[in-house]
């Protein structure tokens, strides 16, 4: 069976961690799925796995240095660049992480990465610990920004001997997300000439000049969704409550508020022109009834009455005037999740409905994973296993495009 890796012009990183074995079996599985592969290795990589293991089984000599040291030949990263019609990098160490983030052009891989034209797709591998690192983390925020795809590292015993999150992904894993990014390559894009607006984030509302009423809530889902309907060609806009600047993907507009009034009137102004709107913000359903002009001082109030009142829902307000649009809602429920998510589906005018799943751990709010149901207007729903928010966001968007057709 033709693959449609057939006769793709691959680049293939490789840092140097212990993941680098794994590295030799993924080069064969794309070779033998028909694509022309490339090995550009770094300095460190050639400890880990010999050159020679890689020329051998790609067909072409493996490129580390700038030049040939005998001879003199210089290897030109641009050329490779624009060779490529895809480069990936696995395992892609912490280091080379940084490097790519930053633009510290030391070793051959990185001036290749920047001076790739095509798609850049990277498999991270490393400790538990240096992947939890908020640095790592930073870093790999810069990367998606940038545009490149995120292979999640998988959980399992590490060459530490620990356990946790930082596994590279199986190369079988890996060889399945490049098929999928040609395969959504060749076919027209189904968002093409349609605008989504996504609301993503947490809202605050203020008690004082210091203090506020808000939730957990990191707009990773949100923003995730937007890589992806990017992805599937919409002109994207997200509504974000106050998070993190650096989820903002490449190509999506991004529209700044703190509360949830503002949120609704950033929505309002958003809604005319939109043919798809995703709720994924956590609205705090509460604001108090008056803000202090000052910060209100401990020492003077033994006890505080919170007067709070009910802030607007958003969804339901653009819900009545919905149209032909098409909306999805989220549902965050500490119990009865199916029943809450199906009335706020009818209530809200959804046509989709996402439950988070509260009860896992590493599902829901300010973690890079989720697990959630999709529930329908017509009572179908499909349930997906806990994975990375980026392939959450795939398997919602499928599901939504596919009763778009
Ligand atoms: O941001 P992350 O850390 O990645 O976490 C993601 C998430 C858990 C926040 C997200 O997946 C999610 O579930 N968001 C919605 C949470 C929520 O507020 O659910 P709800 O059941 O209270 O609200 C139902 C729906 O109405 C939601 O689509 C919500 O956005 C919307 N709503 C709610 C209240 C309000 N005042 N206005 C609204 O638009």
């Amino acid at each position: 069976m033709s693959s449609c890796l057939s006769g793709k012009h691959i680049v293939l990183g490789i840092s140097g961690g212990i993941a680098a074995y794994k590295s030799v079996y993924l080069l064969r599985l794309l070779v033998k799925a028909g694509a022309e592969v490339q090995v550009v290795i770094t300095p460190n990589g050639k400890e880990f796995i010999t050159p020679v293991t890689l020329s051998s089984l790609s067909g072409n000599p493996v490129i580390s240095e700038f030049f040939t040291a005998n001879t003199g030949e210089w290897h030109s990263h641009v050329d490779i660049g624009q060779w490529a019609d895809l480069m990936v990098i696995a395992p892609a160490t912490a280091s080379t992480i940084a490097k790519m983030a930053n633009g510290v052009a030391d070793n051959m891989l990185i001036t290749t990465y920047l001076s790739a034209k095509e798609h850049v797709m990277v498999a991270p591998a490393m400790d538990l610990d240096m992947w939890a690192h908020p640095a790592t983390q930073r870093n790999i925020a810069t990367l998606r920004a940038d545009g490149v795809d995120i292979i999640e590292p998988g959980s399992g015993e590490l060459a530490s001997h620990l356990c946790g999150k930082g596994r590279m992904e199986e190369p079988e894993k890996i060889v399945e997300a490049i098929e999928e990014y040609f395969r959504s390559e060749e076919a027209p894009l189904p968002l093409a000439g349609k605008k989504v607006m996504i609301t993503a984030g947490p809202t605050y509302e203020a008690i004082d000049p210091v203090r506020f009423i808000g939730n957990h809530s990191s707009g990773k889902m949100g923003f995730a969704l937007a890589r992806e309907c990017r992805r599937l060609g919409a002109d994207t806009v997200v509504v974000a409550g106050p998070v993190n600047k650096s989820l903002t993907p490449e190509g999506v507009r991004r529209v700044d508020v703190v509360t949830a009034r503002e949120m609704l009137a950033a929505c309002e102004a958003e809604f005319e022109d939109t043919d798809i709107c995703i709720f994924a913000a956590a609205v705090a359903d509460y604001a108090p009834a008056e803000c202090a002009e000052r910060k209100i001082k401990r020492e003077n109030v033994e006890e505080m009455d919170l007067r709070l009142v009910r802030n607007p829902d958003i969804a339901a307000t653009l819900g009545k005037r919905k149209g032909e649009r098409t909306m999805i809602g989220f549902a965050l429920e500490s119990d009865h999740g199916q029943e809450n998510a199906c009335r706020k589906l009818k209530a809200k005018n959804f046509d989709w409905i996402v439950l988070n799943s509260l009860s896992d751990e590493g599902a829901c709010f300010n973690t890079d994973t989720n697990k959630v149901t999709v529930f329908g207007a017509d009572s179908s729903s499909v349930s997906f296993p806990l994975e990375s928010k980026d392939k959450v966001a795939k398997d919602i968007m499928n599901v939504i495009v596919a009763g778009l057709l």
